[in-house]
């Protein structure tokens, strides 16, 4: 699969690389591609391609949203007309001062991102835990594998993220549709005041059990 990445700082560069080595064709959307960025990326996965950021959404099925959310206004517009019809993978989350909801939880920021680009079909996924997740998600010792929970109001763009999570070594949760990412946004800053404010372990996860 065609992947593109638009960021790839602590969240996008791990999941860059383990998508290309699982296989998938993957190209950072590279607005300069001498970039400090572009380059710690490629140290670390010379098959990991670069151009600029039209060309590479263009060519992408799935592209990848890891850039600060703050940013997403000025990054994604440009970039609408050829991301229609792709799967739109957002990874990002709108935080506020203090740690709380940067929308004052009214809506979710993957529903302003989806107002964004109307014409692609944005999932919600990757935003749950830290990025050390993202560089090493094994945890041995235990018998499941840890949940990653996503959501979306497009099936055929889920089915496509739920495979990519599956491949990474994830088990895919479908929370349902967008309007869950308000949810996912507060289950983020659950975990990062759990982590980056009191202190618990970064490699903190969630498994999904049933019976
Ligand atoms: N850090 C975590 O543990 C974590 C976990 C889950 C989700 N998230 C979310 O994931 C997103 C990325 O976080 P991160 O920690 O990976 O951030 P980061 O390390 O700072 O990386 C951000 C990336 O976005 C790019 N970027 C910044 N401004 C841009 C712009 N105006 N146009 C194009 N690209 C731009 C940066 O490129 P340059 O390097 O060229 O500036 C960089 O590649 C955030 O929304 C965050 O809330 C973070």
């Amino acid at each position: 699969m065609n992947i593109a990445f638009i960021g790839y700082g602590q969240v996008g560069a791990p999941l860059a690389d383990h998508l290309q080595r699982l296989g998938h064709t993957v190209t950072l959307a590279a607005r300069d591609p001498a970039s400090a960025a572009v380059r710690q990326a490629q140290a670390r996965n010379p098959a990991l391609r670069a151009l600029p950021p039209e060309a590479a959404v263009r060519e992408a099925e799935v592209v990848f949203l890891a850039t600060p959310f703050a940013a997403n206004a000025q990054v994604v517009p440009p970039l609408a007309e050829a991301l229609a019809g792709k799967v739109l993978v957002d990874c990002t989350n709108p935080v506020g001062p203090g740690l709380t909801h940067g929308l004052d939880n009214r809506s979710s920021g993957s529903q302003a991102l989806q107002a964004l680009a109307p014409k692609a079909a944005v999932v919600k996924a990757f935003s749950i835990y830290g990025f050390e997740n993202f560089e090493n998600n094994a945890y041995p010792g235990y018998g499941v594998k840890p949940a990653m929970l996503f959501c979306g109001d497009d099936a055929a763009a889920k089915q496509t993220v739920a495979a990519l999570v599956a491949q990474l070594g994830w088990t895919p949760l479908d929370v349902g549709g967008l309007a869950q990412a308000l949810h996912l946004e507060h289950m983020t800053l659950l975990w990062v005041r759990l982590v980056r404010a009191q202190g618990h372990s970064p490699n903190l996860v969630w498994a999904a059990l049933t019976r």
